[in-house]
């Protein structure tokens, strides 16, 4: 069968999601379109997808499940059967169900689902893998990409099993340490137009809806000046705990 074009369709507020998303798409075509879903507002209900486009869906696993904005926008999409690969990337410690969530909000979703990932990438806290998703991260991103191309060609098209358990764990909230702005801050206003909670204020960048915010730290990290940061007593502790917890590697999973 031919398929279309490849579509690396994410939410990454930290990149590592975007990267596996990337690798994987460029196994499948050259020109690969790129649906973003990370800034707010991004999602479009008349998204379309046609049966022979290959899709790669991408996003992190927080707190053992898909973070719960990502989860309602694939449940909002359809399919239109077009096939698919679902990766979710986590910082070092686990995915528990979020894969399997993946998968099962795919399915309804009206994609078929022929191969999965689980990628660890640098934890949002912390020192923990701060250099993945490195080349074999990525290398295993290929890997799947291309025992997912080689089913098509034999037109196996079965779904795979993942790890995880149902009814899920609870999860897929975001965490509490709020970003805190220094006297660094320039006021350029990058952190505001990209928080994918529209949780910084337009009007001053330093003051953040604690309601909204899910401390995913991508204004930390996109800060050009590093003004943002948490600096907390209860985050340095966790973050110095958390770093010595998860010290050892872990390995990525893959499912075809
Ligand atoms: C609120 C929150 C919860 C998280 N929960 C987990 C978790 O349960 N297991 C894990 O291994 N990593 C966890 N992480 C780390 C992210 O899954 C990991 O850094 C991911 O690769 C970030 O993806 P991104 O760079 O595409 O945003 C969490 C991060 C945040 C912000
Ligand atoms: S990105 Fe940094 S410098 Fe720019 S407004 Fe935000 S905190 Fe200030
Ligand atoms: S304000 Fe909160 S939700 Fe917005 S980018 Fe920063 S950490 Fe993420």
């Amino acid at each position: 069968m031919k398929l279309n074009k490849a579509i690396a369709v994410y939410f990454s507020p930290t990149g590592n999601s975007r990267k596996c998303a990337l690798a994987t798409a460029g196994v499948i075509g050259r020109n690969i379109e790129e649906i973003d879903l990370t800034k707010e507002g991004s999602f479009d209900e008349d998204m379309k997808f046609d049966i022979n486009d290959f899709i790669v869906f991408a996003a992190p696993v927080y707190g053992g499940r898909l973070f719960k904005g990502f989860a309602q926008m694939l449940h909002n999409m359809n399919g239109n059967y077009a096939k698919c690969i679902g990766i979710v990337t986590f910082g070092n410690r686990d995915y528990d169900d979020a894969l399997l969530e993946m998968k099962n909000l795919l399915i309804d979703s009206h994609f078929i689902p022929l191969g999965f990932g689980a990628v660890v990438g640098r934890h949002t806290y912390g020192h923990i893998q701060v250099d993945r998703p490195n080349n074999a991260d990525l290398e295993n991103c290929r890997v799947l990409a291309k025992g997912l191309l080689d089913k098509i060609e034999k037109g196996v098209f079965t779904i795979p099993e993942v790890k995880g358990n149902f009814p899920y764990k609870d999860g897929g909230n975001g965490g509490s340490f709020y970003p805190q702005t220094d006297d660094k801050c320039k006021m350029c206003g990058l952190c505001a137009e990209s928080c994918p909670q529209g949780a910084i204020s337009f009007d001053d960048f330093k003051t953040i809806d604690t309601e909204k915010c899910i401390s995913c730290f991508r204004c930390i990290r996109i800060c050009p000046f590093g003004a943002k940061n948490v600096t907390t007593k209860e985050y340095l502790d966790f973050a110095e705990m958390f770093s010595k917890k998860l010290s050892e590697p872990k390995e990525d999973e893959l499912f075809v």
